[in-house]
């Protein structure tokens, strides 16, 4: 444990780019000291550098989080590093573009567990200690755990049940003093969608329907949203599933 204990930590996955290294600097800027969780180890030390410059309170662990042993073991050393956990993040996640036939059964459940395993092993871990705090939860999900989206099916089906993990937790600590939230993003610049690859025979229109009328996001605009759910601000705030999607979701 640190000599001095900061007054608020959160433990952010999926820090090392895109929205995960958003919600770092958003609550970072909050005033948190932060525990950031990623496989990308050089990524994520830029990550930490460049937080740190800013005058952040800020420690790295690299790690694969599609084992559940990676996953506690990351808490632990976020409560070790600085003494208490707030605020718990997930936001690694994991698409792939596929034909439903065609899916592999080793993408699939790579996909499955660090869309929806992984946040529940980190959920496990932390809950202990976000008692201790009356800390709270904010999962990462997307407009595919609310409706149906073609040629992603193992991602549509991990973020619906990341979706009811925040809904069953919520619902188990009604009477306990945490909060457990979802942010489902619609659309965001970053890499996971430049690094996407599309197999041959996909019909644009069918992918359409989910793209949104509006322009895709930054991902600083949806970490707001994340910050601000994970901040005292939003006290009342328990089992929601707020989207962040320009309004695809809405019909
Ligand atoms: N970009 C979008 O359009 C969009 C839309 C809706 C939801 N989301 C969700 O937002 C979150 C962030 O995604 P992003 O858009 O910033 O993409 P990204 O690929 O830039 O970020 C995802 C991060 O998760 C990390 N990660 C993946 N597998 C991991 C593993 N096994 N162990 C540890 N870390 C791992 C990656 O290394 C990466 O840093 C994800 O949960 C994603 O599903 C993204």
């Amino acid at each position: 444990m640190s000599s001095t204990t900061p007054a608020r930590v959160a433990l952010v996955t999926g820090a090392a780019r895109g929205l995960g290294r958003c919600i770092a600097e958003a609550l970072a800027a909050q005033g948190n000291a932060l525990l950031l969780v990623d496989v990308l180890a050089d990524r994520l030390e830029d990550t930490r550098a460049a937080l740190a410059a800013t005058g952040a309170t800020v420690a790295v662990h690299a790690a694969d989080i599609s084992v559940r042993a990676h996953c506690v073991a990351a808490v632990e050393a976020a409560v070790a590093t600085f003494g208490r956990l707030d605020v718990l993040v997930n936001a690694a996640g994991l698409m792939r573009f596929n034909h439903a036939v065609d899916v592999p059964e080793d993408e699939f459940w790579r996909i499955m567990q660090v869309n929806a395993a992984a946040p529940l092993w980190f959920c496990q871990a932390a809950i202990p200690h976000l008692l201790e705090t009356h800390g709270n939860i904010v999962n990462v999900l997307s407009q595919s755990a609310l409706m149906g989206t073609s040629y992603i099916v193992p991602y549509s089906m991990s973020k619906a049940a990341a979706m009811q993990l925040t809904k069953s937790l919520a619902i188990e600590y009604i009477d306990a003093p945490i909060r457990i939230n979802a942010v489902a993003p619609g659309s965001m610049m970053t890499e996971i969608a430049a690094e996407a690859s599309f197999p041959a025979g996909i019909d644009r229109d069918k992918m359409r329907r989910y793209s949104g009328e509006r322009p895709v996001a930054d991902p600083a605009e949806v970490a707001a949203v994340v910050a601000f759910i994970a901040s005292p601000a939003a006290s009342v705030v328990h089992g929601a599933i707020w989207t962040a999607d320009g309004g695809v979701t809405v019909g």
